[in-house]
């Protein structure tokens, strides 16, 4: 079935809640986050691929909202940085940012923490060199990559972790 090229509603389920939004079918997963359901938690940086500031989960695994289109997200999970706390309560990678000065800036950091979540479910956090390469499509203009290291070696190891390295 072909849809478009003008708007379509597309229905999609973010962060448990069932949302509508009508949309051309050109439209990135990204902007109908930000400019159509308001959750401008994710942030766009290139708009290309190429700095992971737009990462979100689709279906539990993560994607960069950028270069998905809304519409191929059809009656599917999507989670957000806004989906990841439980009310008041941070989940533990968020608190683990906060405690191990994980951020500058912050821009970058929601795509950060949607990648280090997954990064442990995908047991991809085994060493530092392989947390380095699993993260490596995260970019931090800030260059807080060590504390980055450290607040996820910290929820990985329910603990301090080590020293930031
Ligand atoms: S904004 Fe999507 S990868 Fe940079
Ligand atoms: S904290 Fe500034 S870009 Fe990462």
């Amino acid at each position: 079935m072909v849809r478009g090229p003008g708007e379509v509603a597309v229905h999609l389920r973010v962060n448990g809640e069932s949302r509508t939004t009508n949309l051309e079918p050109r439209v990135s997963l990204l902007d109908a986050l930000r400019d159509r359901l308001d959750l401008t938690g994710t942030k766009k940086g290139c708009n290309q691929g190429a700095c992971g500031a737009c990462t979100v989960w689709v279906d539990g695994r993560r994607v960069l909202a950028c270069l998905t289109l809304a519409i191929t997200c059809e009656s599917r999970e999507v989670t957000t940085i806004e989906g990841l706390s439980d009310g008041d309560a941070l989940h533990p990678m968020q608190q683990a940012f906060l405690d191990c000065d994980a951020f500058q800036c912050g821009y970058c950091t929601p795509g950060q923490i949607m990648s280090a979540v997954a990064l442990l479910a995908e047991r991809h956090a085994g060493d530092d060199t392989e947390i380095r390469e699993w993260m490596s499509g995260n970019l931090c203009r800030c260059a807080a990559y060590p504390h980055i290291r450290t607040a996820i070696r910290r929820v990985r190891d329910g603990s301090g972790g080590d020293a930031a390295r």
